[in-house]
């Protein structure tokens, strides 16, 4: 699909862009999909900490107390007016229904104002758009692993906004396990981080947690048998009185995780006779699964991209990358736009 518009009187487009799925209020302006001029991030991770992972009803609250500074913020770094602004991106699932609404709200109420056209994004979506703003030359087809806090997913990514669904988690996803480990653990929130610092004095071998690969010819996961064996591990040293080497614990849950992963998205990739894998989502951060993926990956003459740590995580320059290819096929919404928090990947009513 050819992706290249006529410049609009001589100029370039400027998207802004709104996300508030869970517990960041982002914000970001855009010149023709690619080129971020702002990322704005307001955090709530320190405000979640103290309860051990993200209240939903604190969550949205900060969102309507943060959500016009970071716009307006995010609108001066990018040294532009309002009204130059040409469509307005939101998140509108999957996601927290409250925080989604917050996000929503304010970008209907903007498009509203402003007399633009609004475009409602998949957070997906958005996601795998982080490496469209990282590789200025990365164009379809290519295959995706997709791991977030919420989300786990194996897809081929036929052309922009065209996604086949090869294998997703039946259970908990890849973040999620991480976080859940992290917190038995007693190591904090978010826990993905946390474990991957760990791994790195750990030892991958101290520990055999099981693999789980589900059918031969599947390319789904399951994550919480390893999350239980990893809680199990944890309770039975402690009744025996034995010494956990957290360090250990750590480095050998997050290599069988891995392995998982890796294996699947490179025999994925074979079949799709495709040489491209991406890597998307919070997870993509985790130092093991880059190195082991590209090692793996190069065996087999293909290459791995990924975003930069600010990417991967939740932003709104994602979003407005992935607003302006929707913009492009055509995707606008009204004012009708609502939150759908179960909203899948591929999924897309005009
Ligand atoms: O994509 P994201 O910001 O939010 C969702 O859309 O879910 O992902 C957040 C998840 C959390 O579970 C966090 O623990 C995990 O990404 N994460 C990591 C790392 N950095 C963030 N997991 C493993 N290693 C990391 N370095
Ligand atoms: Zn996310």
């Amino acid at each position: 699909m050819n992706k290249i518009l006529p410049p609009k009187n001589g100029k370039y487009y400027l998207t802004l862009a709104i996300e508030s799925s869970c517990d960041e209020t982002a914000a970001a302006v855009l010149k023709d999909g690619r080129e971020v001029l702002s990322n704005i991030i307001s955090s709530q991770i320190d405000v979640h900490k103290k309860f051990g992972g993200v209240v939903p009803e604190v969550a949205s609250r900060k969102h309507v107390e943060n959500i016009d500074m970071v716009i307006q913020q995010a609108i001066d770094e990018a040294k532009v007016s309002l009204e130059d602004i040409d469509h307005i991106g939101v998140t509108y699932g999957p996601g927290l229904v409250g925080a989604l609404l917050v996000g929503v709200s304010t970008a209907k109420a903007m498009a509203y104002a402003l007399d633009i056209p609004l475009v409602g994004v998949n957070h997906i979506e958005g996601h795998i758009c982080a490496n469209y703003i990282q590789h200025p030359e990365l164009k379809p087809p290519f295959l995706c692993l997709i791991v977030s806090g919420g989300h786990t997913h194996l897809a081929y990514v036929k052309d922009y906004g065209v996604y086949e669904i090869l294998g997703r988690t039946r259970d908990d996803a890849v973040g999620e396990a991480f976080d859940k480990v992290a917190r038995a653990m007693g190591l904090g929130y978010p826990g993905g981080p946390l474990i991957d610092q760990l791994s790195k004095i750990g030892d991958s071998k101290a520990i055999k947690f099981p693999r789980s690969y589900l059918e031969a010819d599947s390319y789904d996961f399951s994550f919480s048998g390893i999350k239980s064996a990893v809680l199990n591990y944890l309770n039975s040293q402690k009744q025996k009185e034995m010494e956990i080497i957290e360090a250990d614990v750590a480095a050998s849950f997050q290599v069988a995780v891995i392995e998982v992963l890796v294996t699947k998205a490179i025999k994925a990739a074979k079949e799709k006779h495709t040489d491209q894998i991406v890597l998307a989502g919070g997870v993509a951060a985790n130092s093991g699964l880059r190195e082991h993926l590209k090692k793996e990956a190069e065996k087999e003459g293909m290459h791995v991209l990924y975003p930069d740590i600010k990417l991967c995580t939740d932003n709104a320059a994602m979003i407005g990358c992935a607003t302006f290819y929707d913009y492009i096929d055509g995707y606008k919404k009204d004012l009708y736009l609502n939150a759908i928090p179960n909203l899948k990947l591929g999924e897309k009513n005009r």
